[in-house]
């Protein structure tokens, strides 16, 4: 095939052979922006959109699924967060509407989430936090790993996407599909990590205020202003109440989150809930916090998850030349090696 970038295409090419799509550059699932809009964008664009399926009830995924079908005819991803309580519906959902790609986000798969979705097939893609378990993963069936640095938007693991490439591109790359995340603005940084041993890579922030992204205007505004250092990752008040950290950009929102666990661990302490229960009342405030900033535009309160790429994103620019900007810096660096 005739491309403008053939060392950045050669580099992505089991990547893209994995995810059916012309460039191994995936957007990242971004709850309530990574709907039938962004996500057909990206795909129609040659990248590989993936649909946040966050605290969608299966009805509501169904809908979202058929919704993109209806925008794009290229392959695009579903992600599902694995302590949804109705994880295994979802996969159905995804079977039936024969979804090739499942991500699963959000800790280690539970039991029999990996089997049933490559009964159903599709394949596989899982997190992978430390290099034991990339390898447990890979073990247990999953067919591609990204691996996403504490850059990241969203929540997030403790270690840098540059130790994390480190730690596994040079051992697993070679004889595995992984993808970076976390962190990355330009095309510069996706030419080293393919270099590497990556296959692809995955953003978020940079594809969050593309002009296909539904995200309320104040949203992409609060974006465009920020730099590097107004995402800060949440912190933790009590230390019985492990909350995996979230980077947002700072705003009243960042200490509503200190007083919601403030009150989840006296919920703990005084009505007994369990710990399970406790963590999942936490997620469901990130997904209204989230909702609120997204959808509603209230930047004040709601949550503006944004890795620390924000800095570099500085104006709202439709998916197809985002990519192209990408692919232009990454070959050109390629190119003067
Ligand atoms: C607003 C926002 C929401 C996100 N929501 C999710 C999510 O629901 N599930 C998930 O797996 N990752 C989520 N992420 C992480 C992204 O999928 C992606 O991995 C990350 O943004 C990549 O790092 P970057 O932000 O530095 O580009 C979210 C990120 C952002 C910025």
């Amino acid at each position: 095939m005739m491309t403008k970038y053939p060392k950045t295409t050669h580099l992505m090419q089991r990547g893209a052979e994995f995810f059916g799509c012309e460039h191994a550059i995936l957007c990242g699932a971004m709850s309530w922006v990574s709907e039938r809009h962004l996500v057909s964008a990206i795909s129609n664009a040659g990248g590989f959109g993936v649909i946040a399926c966050g605290a969608m009830s299966p009805e509501l995924l169904d809908g979202e699924i058929a919704g993109t079908r209806a925008l794009t005819d290229k392959p695009f991803g579903v992600n599902l967060i694995t302590m949804h309580p109705q994880l295994f519906e979802l996969i159905e959902v995804c079977v039936r509407h024969r979804v090739g790609h499942v991500v699963l986000a959000g800790g280690i798969p539970p039991k029999g989430s990996v089997e049933a979705i490559k009964a159903g097939g599709a394949k596989v893609v899982c997190f992978a936090p430390t290099l034991a378990l990339a390898k447990k993963l890979l073990r247990s069936g999953a067919d591609a790993l990204v691996i996403e640095g504490m850059e990241a938007g969203g929540h997030i693991g403790p270690v840098s996407t540059s130790v994390l490439a480190q730690e596994m591109l040079p051992v697993l790359g070679e004889d595995h599909l992984l993808f970076v995340a976390g962190g990355i603005g330009r095309g510069e940084l996706i030419a080293g990590y393919l270099e590497m041993g990556a296959s692809g890579v995955q953003l978020g922030t940079r594809f969050a205020c593309a002009s296909e992204s539904i995200a309320h205007p104040k949203f992409k505004q609060a974006f465009f202003r920020a730099s590097a250092r107004d995402a800060v990752a949440s912190v933790q008040v009590d230390p019985r109440l492990p909350v995996i950290p979230v980077r947002a950009l700072k705003n009243k929102g960042t200490e509503l989150f200190t007083a919601k666990q403030r009150e989840v661990a006296q919920a703990l302490d005084e009505d007994g809930i369990a710990m399970e229960e406790a963590q999942l009342q936490i997620e469901h405030y990130w997904a209204g916090a989230l909702r609120r900033a997204v959808i509603d535009g209230d930047v004040e309160h709601g949550s503006l998850m944004a890795g620390q790429s924000v800095g570099m994103v500085t104006k709202e620019e439709p998916v197809p030349e985002i990519i192209a900007t990408l692919l232009a810096e990454s070959e050109a660096a390629l190119e003067r090696r």
